[in-house]
């Protein structure tokens, strides 16, 4: 079958949501009815609710689909919220609300936010005196903000703008390399369409007033600006979520004592700590509860995923982003992270089911968003570590796992209800599943 020899289609976005169907099924699909079928199958009755999620990006098809659970019972700061979770990873939302149980009997979740402060830089290059540089910046320190001054106008109203613009020497780093590392308060928007017009205007400011400056020569004048962004590093946009208890409080099972179960949490937290490979997957734990609840309210999982990890590493090695210790017979266990989160602007008045979601959680401010999702993430670790150094999690995951495996192998009601039923006394593999299956066909 001589699939994949189409040539370069030109003008592709330009055509019809059908048509651009019929292109793909015929040029890169093996059954195109059924690739046609398939697509069809997903799209909402609604018209209007479609047309709302074909015009979120380009060239859109069809929707894929994600569960959205809950997981209830999170007391945090002694407010009980049920929290929202969009995810695929069967064990997931089971996981976060065994915790949230878990710690609601223990006194619950404590947070606090550390700072909400968001970072854009204009990155240039200038050849030459770089007092003259420092001199000239600080000369023009107040057209940034005369030049921005419409853009930041609403975004002062709610108490939020430009916080500063400081010079960066990074010449070392890079022949003639500088910048403007600028800082922002973006209030209940993640701000990233705020901070990158400021910034685009920063540097056409930048470039205007070089081009006037009469102390520098052609060539100071000539600076050249490479590039405006904001900057998804945000060590200073930071929250903390802590939960504690007496240590004989952590009576999880008759297989293991308190203590030493604490011994063991404090253990596995450590060698995340020195040892990335472990870091990498324990931190993969912390964001599987992050990023559901991220993906449920709207925001942007790439920008939170790069800048959670950064800041893993910000000691010159991959580390965990939580921490665990027992002093005076007590066991703390707590995380703290960069999360840059919007409760306006983006998806979250827009996506139905996103607006709902955040309906769900009382309509937080960025602030609160902050701490609910940080508290996902330490519940979600919690969940994973204290069955890592119990259990394992295999026998949890399978368990979870089994409906994927009868769903693969078009299980009927009758027999998914015989083989849960079967399995809570075996142990789940996917052989396992298959034989047991294959016998009550048989019989
Ligand atoms: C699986 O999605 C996540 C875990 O591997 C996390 C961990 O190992 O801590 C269970």
């Amino acid at each position: 079958m001589e699939l994949y020899m189409t040539k370069p289609i030109s003008g592709f976005s330009k055509l019809s949501k059908k048509d651009k169907i019929d292109w793909l099924a015929s040029e890169y699909t093996t059954d195109p009815i059924q690739t046609k079928t398939i697509l069809e199958q997903y799209w909402n009755s609604d018209e209007k609710l479609q047309k709302l999620h074909d015009e979120f990006i380009e060239n859109t098809i069809t929707n894929l689909y994600l569960p959205l659970g809950i997981a209830p019972n999170f007391l945090i700061n002694e407010k009980l919220y049920a929290i929202p979770m969009a995810i695929e990873e069967s064990s997931v939302v089971a996981a976060a609300s065994k915790a949230a149980k878990f710690w609601g009997g223990r006194g619950g979740f404590k947070t606090t936010v550390i700072d909400t402060e968001k970072v854009g830089q204009v990155h240039f290059i200038f050849k030459g005196d770089v007092k003259k540089l420092e001199t000239f910046i600080n000369a023009i320190r107040p057209k940034f903000y005369e030049d921005t001054a419409v853009l930041t106008e609403s975004m002062s109203k709610r108490g939020g703008g430009i916080k500063d613009i400081a010079l960066r020497n990074l010449s070392e780093k890079l022949d003639n390399y500088y910048q403007l590392h600028c800082t922002f308060e973006t209030m209940d928007a993640m701000g990233a369409n705020f901070i990158n017009s400021c910034l685009e205007q920063f540097a056409a400011t930048l470039k205007r007033e070089a081009q006037n400056y009469a102390t520098f020569t052609e060539t100071e004048k000539d600076l050249e600006v490479v590039m405006s962004i904001l900057s998804n590093y945000v060590p200073n946009c930071l929250v903390r979520a802590e939960v504690s208890c007496p240590i004989e409080a952590l009576n999880l099972s008759k297989e293991i004592s308190p203590v030493a179960f604490a011994q063991k949490m404090v253990r596995a937290i450590e060698i995340a700590k020195v040892e990335p490979y472990r870091a990498v997957t324990h931190n993969k734990g912390i964001m599987n509860g992050i990023d559901a609840v991220i993906m449920a309210t709207g925001n942007d999982f790439r920008a939170i995923e790069a800048g959670v990890h950064a800041y893993a590493s910000k000691n010159g090695r991959y580390s965990s982003l939580t921490h665990a210790e027992i002093k005076n017979d007590m066991f703390r266990f707590w995380i703290e992270l960069p999360l840059a989160l919007g409760t306006v602007g983006g998806l979250t008045k827009l996506h139905p089911l996103v607006k709902l979601n955040l309906d769900m959680l009382g309509q937080p401010s960025a602030k609160e968003l902050m701490q609910i999702v940080a508290v996902a993430g330490l519940a979600q670790n919690f969940a994973a570590v204290s069955s890592l150094v119990t259990t394992g999690i295999q026998k949890g995951h399978m368990k979870m796992h089994l409906m994927n495996i009868l769903n693969q192998m078009n299980a009927t009601h009758e027999e998914k209800d015989a083989l849960v039923l079967h399995f809570k006394t075996n142990t789940v593999t996917h052989r396992g599943v298959v034989i047991a299956l294959e016998a009550l066909r048989n019989n």
